[in-house]
């Protein structure tokens, strides 16, 4: 049998209403260009990638005109307008319109759109990592903060014990079959790792970066910026 590809898959359909802006904040500009151009950038520079799918929702007014920019930049880009209400179901549509060119036992790599701190090194450590795997894994950090859960009044009720816990990332890879099974049976995930759970299986966590954090809030970006840049 050919060894498994690897396919990036951008879910890309969400409207990040926390940065309080008038675009997507995959859309917002970063060091001259989109964030999500520079997700595709990457995905494009890595030599594990065969083929970039991105999700965005069918009235997306803003990604043909980016990929007209790029021009020869993206030859393995496909873009799929089956983005849905949650991110879940965006992450389905990508897998369904890539179930054409995938097997079952190809991997996908799911990215934020709004991670645009993802470096080549992260995704090749990332496919190193599982290569030989069964289940598949994610990018995550290590929680170095005390934690506290609060009760209603936002007052300290104890502190959560901080060994063993980590903050999910991405990327999140999987088999395209296994993924695509797991995330029709979850309909209540909020990542690909959840959905994997579901089934009894323990994806593997596999060390990311502080780089790699999502845009949410508007200072966001411009801590972003310092990263590119070298100083973050
Ligand atoms: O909103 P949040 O930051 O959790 O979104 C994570 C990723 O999922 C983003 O890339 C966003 O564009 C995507 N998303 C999506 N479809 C939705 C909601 C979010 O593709 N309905």
């Amino acid at each position: 049998m050919n060894p498994a590809r690897h396919f990036a898959l951008i879910p890309a359909a969400g409207v990040g209403s926390r940065m309080g802006a008038s675009h997507p904040k995959q859309y917002l500009d970063l060091a001259g260009k989109p964030v999500l151009a520079h997700v595709i950038d990457t995905f494009h520079a890595a030599p594990s990638i065969a083929g970039v799918v991105v999700v965005v929702s069918p009235e997306d007014g803003y990604i043909d005109d980016l990929a007209v920019k790029a021009g020869q930049a993206w030859p393995r880009l496909s873009i799929v307008r089956k983005g849905g209400a949650t991110r879940r179901e965006s992450v389905l549509g990508g897998l369904r319109a890539l179930a054409d060119h995938a097997n079952e036992e190809d991997w996908v790599l799911v990215h934020d759109a709004a991670r645009p701190g993802l470096t080549v090194a992260l995704i090749e450590r990332l496919a190193h990592a599982l290569a030989e795997d069964r289940v598949g894994g994610l990018l995550a950090l290590p929680v170095v903060d005390t934690l506290k859960r609060s009760d209603d009044d936002g007052r300290a009720e104890r502190t959560v014990p901080r060994e063993q816990l980590w903050a999910a990332q991405t990327p999140q890879m999987f088999r395209h079959g296994l993924l695509t099974r797991a995330l029709e049976q979850a309909p209540d995930v909020t990542d690909e790792a959840g959905a994997i759970e579901r089934l009894g299986l323990k994806p593997k966590l596999v060390e990311g970066s502080p780089r790699n954090f999502k845009i949410t809030l508007p200072h966001d970006l411009a801590l972003a910026e310092l990263h590119m840049k070298g100083l973050g």
